[in-house]
């Protein structure tokens, strides 16, 4: 088929680069002229294992091409996929929508009325209907729209695209989703099973989710708090209650807390949303959940304070900063957020990370990047581990115990080795774990 996928982000570099791999001929567009000339050329703007490789291989194989905004071609493609961002609105807990409409009416304006819109992008619900309206504004018909929720994690994106666990398709007329399912035929011959929902079931799937998400990781957090109090061990207490099937084991990884792109932003826009359609009450919860998050991140910084008591010149060598492994996205990374808090408070703070060093220095925080490890642990009155690359929970603390002025580490993740770490002479602080070695 011939597809458009507009908005060429995470979700969109690796939505277009799935479907070009299923066969399909796709237009990738991308108003971000820069983005769009490295995405052409095959440079992937952003670290995503795999993606790369792939991406080279579907511009080998002629099934992609790039371009920043609609022409002839483009327009005339069978499905077009609305994959832009759907941001924090500024100084508001809402989502900001307006790249969703703005890309909706641009499409109205050129497609062909019998082709299919997609949209992808977590949204309010709600917003799908209006976007139906808008575009008839625009273009004089009822465009046919179907709204299909994507649920790719970061680090395992195009896996999860190829072979999500399910895939929903939300429309207000079942005949649209044909066109859909047709262009997804190969991943639903996997036994991918097919959801096909209402308009505003399929909006409220993903941010219900994430929400979900984030309140089992808060709920693991918030009994660290508990564990911290009353002497217990929130990681062992995570085991425990994970073997119940009816629970778990997955997302009750206790430490500093969920970040990124998509589950604050989204918990956030949900409390917004249910604001404004009179039942904020139900989702008052959430803002209890986003709460534990943040208090996991001061929660670091507190317990760096009562280890070096002044924090002002104290050089402190931070361990990850991306907002999880496998990614160099700091988006609300909580590892950056508490480097930045440190060093807010006077400290020196050293970042290692595997890959998200420039992306860091493109921000220009203050804060100092070291790639090699050993220069960064260097001379180090205090060490936290922000994000659980493997090269971290593999480390042998035996081959760098020299090499710190201060053997303390903070494991803000709950994934070193404490026996090895405490054998090689470090004290080894874990939140929630009650774990302080002398
Ligand atoms: C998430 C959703 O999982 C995905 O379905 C959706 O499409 C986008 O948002 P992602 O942001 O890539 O994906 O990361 P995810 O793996 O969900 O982790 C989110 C955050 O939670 C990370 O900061 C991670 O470190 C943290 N986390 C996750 C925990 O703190 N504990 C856990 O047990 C699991």
């Amino acid at each position: 088929m011939k597809i458009s996928v507009i908005g060429l982000g995470y979700l969109g570099t690796t939505h277009a680069v799935a479907m070009a791999k299923l066969g399909h001929s796709v237009i990738g567009v991308e108003p971000d002229l820069k983005r769009m000339e490295a995405l052409a050329t095959g440079e992937l703007p952003f670290f995503e294992p795999g993606l790369g490789e792939a991406l080279k291989e579907v511009i080998a194989s002629g099934n992609i091409g790039f371009q920043t905004q609609h022409d002839k071609v483009s327009a005339a493609c069978d499905i077009h996929f609305i994959c832009v961002g759907t941001p924090q609105a500024s100084g508001q807990q809402s989502a900001d929508t307006a790249y969703v409409f703005a890309a909706a009416k641009e499409l109205a304006a050129v497609m062909k009325p019998s082709s299919l819109v997609v949209g992808k992008s977590t949204v309010p619900v709600g917003t799908a209907r209006n976007l139906i309206a808008s575009m008839q504004a625009v273009g004089g018909f009822v465009p046919k729209l179907c709204w299909n929720p994507e649920f790719l994690r970061e680090g395992t994106a195009l896996a999860d695209s190829l072979l999500p666990d399910r895939i929903v398709i939300g429309s207000n007329d079942p005949d649209h989703n044909q066109a859909l399912k047709d262009c997804y035929q190969n991943i639903l011959d996997q036994g991918v099973p097919v959801l096909e929902l209402d308009l505003e079931t399929a909006e409220l799937v993903k941010v219900s989710a994430n929400a979900f998400l984030a309140t089992k990781i808060s709920f693991i957090n918030a009994m660290a708090e508990i564990a911290e109090a009353s002497g217990a061990d929130a990681v062992k207490l995570a085991e425990a209650i994970g073997m119940d099937n009816r629970i778990g084991k997955s997302f009750l990884r206790t430490g500093i807390g969920f970040g990124g792109g998509c589950l604050p932003k989204d918990i956030r826009g949900f409390i917004a949303r249910a604001d404004e359609l009179g039942v904020g009450e139900s989702l008052a919860f959430l803002k209890e959940v986003d709460q534990i998050n943040l208090r996991r991140r001061q929660r670091i910084v507190s317990l760096a304070t009562k280890e070096l008591g002044e924090i002002a010149d104290k050089k402190i060598t931070m361990l990850g900063i991306s907002f999880k492994p496998d990614s160099d996205d700091l988006r609300d990374s909580p590892a950056l957020e508490i480097a930045l808090r440190l060093k807010a408070l006077g400290a020196i703070v050293t970042v290692h990370d595997p890959v998200s060093l420039g992306a860091l220095e493109q921000k220009s925080t203050g804060l100092i990047t070291e790639i090699d490890l050993q220069a960064a642990i260097k001379d180090a009155e205090l060490v936290v581990l922000g994000t659980e690359w493997a090269e971290y929970k593999n480390l042998d603390p035996a081959n760098f115990s020299s090499l710190p002025r201060i053997k303390t580490v903070i494991d803000g993740r709950n994934v070193l080795n404490v026996d090895a770490w405490k054998k090689a002479g470090w004290r080894v602080i874990a939140p929630g774990r009650n774990i302080v070695n002398d």
